[in-house]
Formats: structure tokens, sequence, C-alpha cells
């Protein structure tokens, strides 16, 4: 109530993309921890950045240190989580940027949601595919072996639900691929999304 929003005096995002000689994208990068959604978000941002595009990580770990500081894993947390995710997004890709979001969103109901914000056309979906005992060998963080002393609540595929995407954009296998192959995949696939035409 009472809210006026100012959208229509801005610049708008074609202004700012012809400026940028790109176009924004969200690519929502989903998968269990640990799957490598962090390490391709990171391989590919340098291979653009390399290439003179303008990018930005929104990664699951760091907004849960600042801006999502308040949430936790319970599922009403995670759906905020993802609002939040979807709402930043939304602002970058307004503005002509190419942003990563490396959050699990464990549940097709998140992935649903950030759609709807963020917008079917501007969000490429990729689902970071490794099995839970993958993860759970690689278990960089130390998380997998708290979750199995039962020191972690909710933890994501084992007492908190995680639903594979059904149809994602692209799916990286990171058992069978290595980073540099799947950045290389990734990069392929969202080359004609990102080119001012
Ligand atoms: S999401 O489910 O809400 O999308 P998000 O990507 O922000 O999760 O945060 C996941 C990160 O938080 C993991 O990579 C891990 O480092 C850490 N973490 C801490 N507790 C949990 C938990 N219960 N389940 C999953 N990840 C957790």
């Amino acid at each position: 109530m009472h809210i006026h929003p100012e959208f229509h005096r801005f610049l708008n995002r074609n202004d700012k993309e012809t400026l940028l000689k790109q176009r924004g994208l969200v690519v929502w990068m989903c998968g269990l921890s640990g799957s490598g959604k962090s390490t391709i978000a990171n391989a590919a941002e340098r291979v653009l950045h390399q290439q003179g595009r303008i990018t930005t990580i929104l990664d699951g770990d760091n907004l849960r240190t600042g801006l999502n500081a308040n949430l936790t894993f319970t599922d009403d947390d995670r759906l905020e989580n993802i609002r939040r995710f979807a709402e930043v997004a939304k602002l970058f890709v307004a503005n002509g940027i190419i942003t990563f979001v490396s959050a699990i969103t464990p549940r097709g109901e998140l992935r649903d949601l950030a759609r709807g914000i963020v917008g079917e056309q501007d969000l490429f979906e990729v689902y970071i595919k490794a099995s839970y005992e993958a993860c759970e060998q690689r278990d960089v963080k130390g998380l997998y072996a708290k979750a199995a002393r039962g020191e972690i609540a909710h933890f994501t595929g084992k007492d908190g639900t995680f639903e594979p995407p059904s149809n994602p954009d692209l799916t990286l296998d990171t058992e069978s691929t290595t980073i540099e192959d799947a950045t290389f995949e990734l990069l392929e696939a969202i080359r004609h999304r990102i080119e001012l035409r």
C-alpha cells in the first residue's frame, strides 16, 4: 500500500546491456553441498572475465554470512533464502550482469519460486549432479562427517529433502566429467544467451 515504484523513469536494461556489450542472464546452479556448484561457477566466471564479460556469483555460503545470516536450514528458511537470492539476481540481471547463483535449491518448489521471480527468459537452470555418496567422499568442508555423527540438523540429502530437478536446462555430472569439461560445456550452452544481438 502507498508504494509507487519508479522503474519506468530509470535507465532501462537495454541501455545497460548496450554499454556492457552483453546480455544479462541468471545461471542458477543447484545440487548437493560439495557437488561442485561454486567450483564451476568460479571457473566459468574467470573465463568470462577474461573475455571481457561482467559477471558476479551469489553463493549460498557467502550470502548466509550477510544478507541471509538470520536464516537456518528449515524448509521455511530455505524458501526465504531462495526468494532473496532470486530477488538479488533479478536486480543484477536487470543491469545486464551475468549472474551465477550457487545454492543447493533442494526442492522443485524453490526452483519454481526462483524462476517466477527472475522470469523464465532470464533464468538458465543447471543441475550440478553428484550422488550423496560422492559428495560424502569428497567432503571438502567436513560437513558430511559431521552430518553422519548427527551434528547437523536438516542436512540436505540426509534428513533434509533433495529432489533432483526434473527438467533442467543443463545437467553437469561431476562424477563423470572434469571441472574443466563441465565449465566448457556450461559456457557453450549459455554463449548465445549472453551475446548482444
Ligand atoms: S539452500 O538449501 O538454502 O539453497 P544454501 O546453498 O544457501 O542452501 O547453503 C548451503 C551451504 O550451507 C552448504 O554448502 C553448506 O556449506 C552449508 N550448510 C550448513 N548446514 C547445512 C545443512 N543443514 N544442509 C545443507 N547445507 C548446510
